[in-house]
Parts: C-alpha cells; sequence; structure tokens
C-alpha cells in the first residue's frame, strides 16, 4: 500500500513537512491530522487507546497519506517528551505542532474535587505547554514552526460546571499570545482554534440531549452543530505558510455563537 501523500504544490502546500497532533485517533484531532496529510505534511498521529489509533493510521494510509502513530499518554509529559524525541530522530524535525488533547469533567463548582481540578489543568494546560515548549526550542533551532492549540468558545463565555476545563482553555488562550510574542523573532506562529459546539464523542450526551439541541439551535446563528472538518479547515490555514502574519490570535470556529446576544 502506498503512503505516498498527494503532497499538493503551490499555495497552502504542507509538503515536506512534519506535523504532530495530539489526541487525534478521533473527531477534531483526525479530521485535522486528515486534513493536514491531505495538504502533503507528515503526521503524527496520537492518542491512548492502541487499537483506535491503529484502525485510524490504517484508515488514512488507505487514503494514501503519510501517518506515524505515537501512542501516548499526553498527560505523561515524560513520556510524550521521550516518544517525540525518538520519532524526530527517526523522521526529523517536527514544524507543525497541534496541541489538541484534552479532557473534560462536568460538577458544581460546590462539589468539584480539587484532585479532579489539578488533573483537568494537568492534562489541559501543563501537558500542552511542557511539549510546546520542548519542540518550540526545536523550532527554534530551524527558525521556522506552526503553533496551533485547541482552545474552546466556553473560554470566552461563562458557562456552569466546567470551570477546570475553560479555566485551561482560556489559559491556552493566553499560552498563544505569550508565545506569539516570544516566538515571534524566530519565524515562529503561535494561535487557538476555538471551536464552537463540534459533534464529536466527546460531548456525545449532549447531542442526544433534547433540551441542550434547544437551547444549542436558539443560541447559534447557523442553528447547528459543527463538524471536525469545520476545526480542521482552519487548522490546516493556520498550519500554513501562507499564515505567516497571523500570530496571536485565538479564531473561534463556532457557526457565530460567540458574536450572538
Ligand atoms: N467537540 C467540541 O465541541 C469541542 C469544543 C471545544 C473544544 N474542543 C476541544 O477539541 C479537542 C478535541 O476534542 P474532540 O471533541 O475531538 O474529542 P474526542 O472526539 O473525544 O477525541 C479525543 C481524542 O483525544 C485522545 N485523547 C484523550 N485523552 C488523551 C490523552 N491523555 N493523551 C493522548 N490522547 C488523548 C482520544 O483518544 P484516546 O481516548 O484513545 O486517548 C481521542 O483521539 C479537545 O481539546 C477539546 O477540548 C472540542
Amino acid at each position: 500500500m502506498s503512503t505516498s501523500n498527494p503532497a499538493p504544490s503551490g499555495r497552502f502546500s504542507l509538503a515536506g513537512q512534519t506535523a504532530l497532533v495530539t489526541g487525534s485517533s478521533r473527531g477534531i484531532g483526525l479530521a485535522s491530522a486528515r486534513a493536514l496529510a491531505e495538504q502533503g505534511a507528515k503526521v503524527i498521529l496520537n492518542g491512548r487507546t492502541r487499537q483506535t489509533l491503529a484502525d485510524a493510521a490504517a484508515g488514512l494510509r488507505q487514503a494514501g497519506l503519510d501517518i506515524i502513530e505515537a501512542p501516548f499518554d499526553a498527560s505523561n509529559i515524560d513520556e510524550s517528551i521521550a516518544t517525540v524525541d525518538r520519532l524526530t530522530d527517526e523522521h526529523g524535525p517536527i514544524q507543525i505542532f497541534m496541541a489538541n488533547a484534552a479532557m473534560q469533567h462536568r460538577e458544581s463548582l460546590l462539589t468539584f474535587p480539587q484532585k479532579k481540578f489539578e488533573e483537568v489543568l494537568a492534562l489541559n494546560l501543563t501537558a500542552q505547554w511542557a511539549l510546546g515548549r520542548h519542540l518550540a526550542a526545536q523550532m527554534v533551532q530551524h527558525q521556522y514552526g506552526r503553533i496551533i492549540v485547541t482552545g474552546s468558545v466556553t473560554a470566552l463565555q461563562g458557562r456552569s460546571d466546567i470551570t477546570a476545563y475553560t479555566v485551561a482553555k482560556a489559559g491556552l488562550h493566553a499560552l498563544a499570545r505569550q508565545w506569539a510574542v516570544e516566538l515571534s523573532p524566530h519565524n515562529i506562529t503561535v494561535n487557538a482554534v476555538a471551536p464552537g459546539y463540534i459533534a464529536t464523542e466527546f460531548n456525545e450526551p449532549l447531542q442526544n440531549d433534547d433540551r441542550f439541541n434547544q437551547w444549542l439551535f436558539d443560541r447559534v446563528p447557523q442553528k447547528k452543530w459543527g463538524r471536525p472538518e469545520d476545526i480542521a479547515n482552519a487548522v490546516c490555514y493556520l498550519a500554513s505558510r501562507e499564515a505567516s502574519f497571523v500570530t496571536g490570535q485565538t479564531l473561534a470556529v463556532d457557526g457565530g455563537f460567540t458574536t450572538a446576544l
């Protein structure tokens, strides 16, 4: 089976580049990995469940895309860094990093356990910071890079029961701004995508909740759930050489959710 990419040349081509997307065996990460690979990048696919990861990788390879599997738990910083170092030794430097793995825990602030709060922040913010910093150091050596963090519209608006998640996502939006300033001299851009409500396994209970759907369709001007591909398209743009003058931004991809009162 061929693993050679179509490697489109011309505008928005990512031919010759390697991308790492954490949390990419399904959902937004998988759609983004596919889109980056379709633009010509070699893509490192990540997730904890080996079989899901292998199935996702097989599906992409069947489409002729150049995929490397990297099973690791992104909350384990030492394991993540060791895996990435091994892969860069084998395959060369990573130019595009999408920090996407995250977890959710819904509970009232009155009972939210501190241990759970710390666990959510450890994966959603600290681990993204640590792996991102490690990769940023490599990008500085090569004087080129694109870092994209997956934020959330819930970090731009208030919502009950998910403080740990939104605090971490707001931290990622801030990280994109801070790093954009610090890394600009090195030809590295850092941006956040803030997905609105995107239909994935992450929020399956909400998709099946009639009251939530009613609220969503009243609240979102486009009156629909987004698709993982909607985020992937924005990621491809931010990952491209053509987006070189765009940095430190949080791009909401949300069907108008954050623009409407
Ligand atoms: N869906 C939405 O409406 C929405 C809205 C705003 C923001 N987001 C953000 O978008 C990102 C992706 O969400 P999604 O909806 O695509 O989720 P999803 O469908 O549940 O997919 C999550 C992916 O991440 C992997 N993963 C989870 N924990 C991991 C860990 N510790 N280490 C490595 N991989 C891990 C999962 O595989 P394994 O379980 O096998 O590890 C899976 O591949 C997240 O950052 C989320 O916060 C989503």
